[in-house]
């Protein structure tokens, strides 16, 4: 299995102002010594409570956020020797931000994401156009595709991120909560759409979530987070035990199945 991403003992620290004592700044550890590998054909999920450090992992994944030390390596090659073109040519990013852009239509905006494959003037080829129908086609906004994104919904206007990302024909794809806005048939279809990507064996996906039943089912891989670190990774089945939710999550949970589908329910204490 080829790797697509690598990182070896990231950590990352922020600097937090705190108003109570005279705006000081203090440095607070977001990531601590995280060790990550992801292979084209996984979809890994990253499951935790909020805070835990999941979009700080992506962020960092994606070269946005520099690592306070540890190493990530995308294909092979240390991230940090990348430029900005380069990364976007093989990562495509959803994060948790709206970021709507106005006066711009859904097809423009997934138009963009073509950008970092097309040369300095930007000229929309036949296999640009093409990507942006298969990605508009694929996340169910072909009836939409000639109106403003800042006239749509919060899920429609996730559901254009998400296409838009998938026009840029990534190699990694990081979604941050990108189900978050939707209404459960698109986010049951994102998360097939992804698997189906991703088993095509030309792509990878991390994403953070917070829906345990969706993530048993559609990831591959589990790695749960706590307070900056990852405290466990593997098969949804061997990861996600009572146990070891209600430790993560502090929250009792009890674990089912219906069917052949393994269920996560919340219970009271
Ligand atoms: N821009 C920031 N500046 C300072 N601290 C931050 C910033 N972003 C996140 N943090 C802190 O880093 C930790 C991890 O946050 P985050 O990665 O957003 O967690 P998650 O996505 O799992 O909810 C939290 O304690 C959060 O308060
Ligand atoms: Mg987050």
């Amino acid at each position: 299995m080829k790797i697509a991403i690598e990182t070896d003992s990231v950590s990352v620290l922020y600097r937090q102002t705190q108003h109570s004592r005279a705006n000081l700044p203090v440095q607070t550890s977001a990531l601590s010594d995280v060790s990550l590998s992801v292979a084209l054909g996984e979809v890994v999920a990253l499951l935790g409570p909020n805070g835990a450090g999941k979009s700080t992992l992506l962020q960092t994944i994606s070269g946005a956020l520099k690592p306070n030390s540890g190493e990530i390596k995308l294909f092979g090659e240390p991230l940090s020797r990348l430029s900005r073109r380069d990364i976007a040519r093989q990562i495509a990013v959803v994060s948790q931000a709206h970021s709507v852009t106005f006066g711009f239509s859904v097809r423009d905006v997934v138009m963009m994401g073509r950008s970092p494959h097309q040369g300095g003037w930007m000229v929309a080829t036949d296999r640009d156009r093409q990507a942006v129908d298969d990605a508009m086609r694929r996340c169910d906004l072909l009836a939409l595709a000639d109106r403003l994104t800042n006239e749509l919904s919060g899920g429609e206007q996730k559901r254009v991120t998400i296409a838009r990302a998938l026009a840029q024909e990534p190699h990694l794809l990081l979604l941050d909560e990108p189900t978050a806005f939707l209404d459960v048939r698109h986010a049951v279809e994102l998360h097939e759409l992804v698997l189906s990507e991703v088993r095509r064996g030309e792509m990878a996906c991390v994403i953070a979530m917070h829906d345990l039943n969706m993530a048993a089912q559609h990831a591959t891989r589990i790695a749960l987070m706590k307070k900056g670190r990852i405290v466990a990774s593997g098969s949804p089945e061997n990861v996600m035990t009572a146990e070891r939710l209600r430790d993560v999550f502090e929250v009792e949970m009890a674990v089912g199945e219906v069917g052949k589908t393994r269920v996560f329910v919340p219970t009271a204490k």
